[in-house]
């Protein structure tokens, strides 16, 4: 496995894969992984303050305000060890990425673009693993038993905000608010765009582009 410097995001539609990738982007490389939507059903689940002020918004597919969110995503950032790190559905509007840009200076965000008819059927059939955030799908990356994590065989769950009226809520919501982040980094010259319907093609594409990354920052 090798050590990188890296500082990236992952952005893309509610279910475009950004967990699956990141999985596999860790599989490879040694850094750390904040994922704010897995840290908020961490959350909720212990019930903490944060947690039950999040739950409200998440139910009904609408966002976190945005200075919760700052205040926690930092908070979690603080906390990781290395400065080398993926941070999955944060910024999720240009006020946090404004926020987040002030604080830190990204490498690279990775932009994954995948058709909305092909996401509303991968949700459906998504399970998720909450404590540790490992995600399956009834028709890919199946669990080896069904209903039980790969690792813990503890249950897997399916996630409330999952349900077809809420998706839908969420990828209009990541249409007006989310995809200004995604010109906001693209004129910092650090956004690159994959395509492609299934996470098996555009896994490689991503891997071999922080591969990439990685050799022209040694060689500068
Ligand atoms: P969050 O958990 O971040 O949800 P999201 O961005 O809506 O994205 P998802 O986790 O739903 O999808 P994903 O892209 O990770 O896809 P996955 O790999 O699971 O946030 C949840 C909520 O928290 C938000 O709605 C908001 O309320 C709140 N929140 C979080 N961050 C916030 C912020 N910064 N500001 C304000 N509010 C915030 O894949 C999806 C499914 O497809 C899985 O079942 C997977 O197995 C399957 N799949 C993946 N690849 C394939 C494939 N190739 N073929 C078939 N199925 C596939
Ligand atoms: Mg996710």
């Amino acid at each position: 496995m090798s050590t990188v410097a890296l500082k990236t995001v992952i952005l893309g539609a509610p279910g475009s894969g950004k967990g699956t990738i990141s999985a596999r982007i860790l599989n490879k490389f040694k850094l750390e992984y904040v994922s704010s939507g897995d840290k908020l059903r961490q959350n909720i689940q212990q019930k903490t303050s944060i947690g039950l002020e999040a739950l409200k918004y998440i139910s009904e597919g609408k966002l976190v305000p945005d200075d919760v969110m700052i205040n926690f995503v930092s908070s979690e950032l603080r906390k990781l060890p290395t400065k080398t790190w993926l941070l999955d559905g944060f910024p999720r509007t240009v006020t946090q990425a404004r926020a987040l840009w002030e604080k830190e200076k990204l490498d690279l965000a990775i932009n994954l673009i995948v058709p909305h008819e092909v996401i509303i059927s991968r949700v459906e059939g998504r399970w998720v693993h909450l404590p540790s955030g490992r995600v399956y799908n009834d028709t890919f990356n199946k669990p080896k038993v069904p209903g039980k994590d790969d690792i813990t065989g503890e249950p897997l769950t399916k996630r409330d905000d999952d349900k077809p009226e809420v998706i839908k809520k969420r990828l209009e919501l990541y249409e007006t608010l989310t995809r200004p982040v995604i010109d906001f980094y693209r004129e910092k010259k650090i956004l690159i765009d994959f395509f492609g319907k299934t996470s098996d093609e555009i896994s490689p594409q991503v891997l071999d582009c922080i591969n990439k990354f990685l050799l022209d920052s040694k060689n500068n």
